[in-house]
């Protein structure tokens, strides 16, 4: 039998994945760990590259370290995103690529090298790791080297929250981190698609008052229901491509997790179109910050 995995989804005129291939990736639910993959173990493994070059090679190194000798590792990514560098990636990995072009991808074809030890170079360059300032974080996760203006700009103005919360898309996890260190908060759940993310808020929120769920906000979350805060800075991209629809549905969840009389405190780029999901949803809404290119409401139900 083959068994075969695959790391994200590639468009299938680009590569074809088997209907039974393991699925690795950290932004679909229920999927398995790369890093827990035993070495040597797959005949075959489809990977659609991300385009961050640290997470990139990650990944690559990952994908050659799990094949078995003579397995075969497909890598795709759109020429733009990182494409262009997939062949070089590789061949300094040890995978000997072919190199292919189709529907503006690069795909190589490579194999697991005899030597391993580039491969630990990139794995130990893409790891997660914790910073001087004591917080864990991972090259590719949302904003992991620098705090993001949005999420400095709600800082800022964010007041003491108090009873039971949530953390909408709450990344490494420093607006939950700010929240739980100020106010009456009994509990507060943070949510992220990002599995990654989910284990290192874990690691930055160690509060016995935070819960760290591994969840697609597109989804209803009928558990969570009557809560007294939500705060977020939500995404607006969606696999590379700006997507306004997450953000608005991240509104409408929040507005649904809150009891009456309950707070959201969403931070958004400035053109982002949130008004009138808001005021649609909530019965109060307040611009309450303008600043650095970012918008700061108070949304009351
Ligand atoms: C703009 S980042 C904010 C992260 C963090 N709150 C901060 O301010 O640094 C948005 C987060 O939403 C997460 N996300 C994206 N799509 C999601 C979805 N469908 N469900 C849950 N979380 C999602 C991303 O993984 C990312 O961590």
């Amino acid at each position: 039998m083959t068994t075969e995995a695959a790391y994200g989804r590639p468009p299938p005129d680009v590569a074809q994945v088997g209907g039974a291939a393991l699925q690795l990736s950290p932004l679909v639910l229920g999927s398995t760990a790369i890093e827990a993959i035993a070495d040597r173990s797959l005949d075959r493994i489809t990977v659609l590259a991300p385009p961050a070059t640290l997470e990139r090679r990650y990944v690559l190194a990952h994908a050659l370290r799990v094949l078995r000798p003579g397995g075969q590792l497909v890598a795709a990514a759109p020429k733009a995103k990182g494409g262009a560098r997939l062949a070089g990636e590789l061949e300094a990995l040890g995978a000997s690529p072919t190199t292919e072009s189709r529907r503006h991808h690069k795909i190589c074809t490579g194999r697991r090298p005899e030597s391993l030890d580039a491969l630990a170079e990139a794995i130990a360059a893409g790891a997660p790791r914790q910073e001087a300032n004591g917080l864990w974080t991972q090259p590719g996760v949302f904003s992991w080297d620098r705090l993001d203006g949005g999420t400095a700009v709600l800082l800022g103005v964010l007041p003491a929250m108090a009873g039971r919360g949530v953390d909408l898309g709450c990344g490494l996890g420093l607006i939950s981190r700010a929240v739980l260190s100020a106010g009456e908060v009994s509990e507060i759940a943070l949510i992220d698609l990002d599995r990654r993310v989910v284990d290192l808020a874990a690691r930055n929120a160690p509060d016995p008052r935070a819960r760290v769920l591994w969840r697609d906000l597109r989804e209803p979350q009928s558990d969570l229901a009557g809560l007294d805060f939500a705060v977020s800075n939500p995404p607006f991209h969606d696999g590379g491509a700006e997507d306004r629809a997450l953000g608005q549905a991240f509104i409408r969840r929040a507005a649904e997790m809150l009891g009456k009389g309950g707070v959201l405190w969403l931070v958004a780029n400035r053109h982002l179109p949130y008004e009138a999901e808001l005021k649609g949803a909530f019965a109060k809404v307040r611009l309450a910050a303008e600043t650095g290119g970012f918008k700061v409401y108070e949304a009351r139900r």
